[in-house]
């Protein structure tokens, strides 16, 4: 396995298992159709190759047996002051999960944000999804702000 960093030369060869796994994961963390999750990340993935090209964004992708087996998106920005290196998406290749792979890319992310001298790397996660949520804590990561929701009862358009 080895982990090297997406360059605009290597993305189209790996744009679309890219593409894929940003569609599972919209999925599987939002209540969204397949339809919309298409959609979006086919727009996140041309904002990303326009990201990676103007040096706004890192991408680390884990590469096994010339194919990859997983990818973090990461980027700076500074939340009141503070730079922070944010985790945009995370995702590993169903085949390949629970092998430590996700682990490795965070640590990654971990020396990433060390070479630019930034202390905090901060991430949203969705309370449907447990296994992100164990490894997040596990690496230490602890809930700074909770995003909450109520669902409105009754019909809106009644009046
Ligand atoms: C979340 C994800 C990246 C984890 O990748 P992974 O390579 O399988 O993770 P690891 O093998 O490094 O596992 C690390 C920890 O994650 C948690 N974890 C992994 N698989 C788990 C499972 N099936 N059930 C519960 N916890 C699990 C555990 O805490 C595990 O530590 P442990 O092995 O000591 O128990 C992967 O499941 C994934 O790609 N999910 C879909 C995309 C997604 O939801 N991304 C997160 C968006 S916020």
């Amino acid at each position: 396995l080895i982990i090297k960093e997406l360059t605009s030369t290597d993305l189209p060869r790996y744009r679309m298992h890219i593409l894929d796994f940003l569609i599972d994961t919209y999925c599987s963390n939002f209540s969204i159709s397949r339809e919309l999750a298409e959609k979006i990340s086919q727009e996140k993935i041309e904002a990303l190759e326009k990201y990676i090209h103007d040096g706004s964004a890192t991408v680390l992708t884990a590469i096994y047996d010339d194919e990859l087996a997983g990818f973090i998106w990461l980027y700076k920005h500074v939340y009141f002051g503070e730079p922070r290196l944010h985790i945009n998406q995370i995702a590993v290749n169903p085949k390949h999960r629970g092998k430590g792979i996700g682990t490795l890319l965070i640590r990654e992310a971990e020396n990433c944000a060390r070479s630019f001298r930034i202390n905090t790397i901060d991430l949203n996660v969705s309370e449907c999804n447990p296994i992100a949520i164990n490894l997040y804590l596990k690496l230490g990561f602890a809930t700074e702000r909770r995003y909450m929701t109520k669902q409105i009862a009754g019909d809106i358009d009644g009046e």
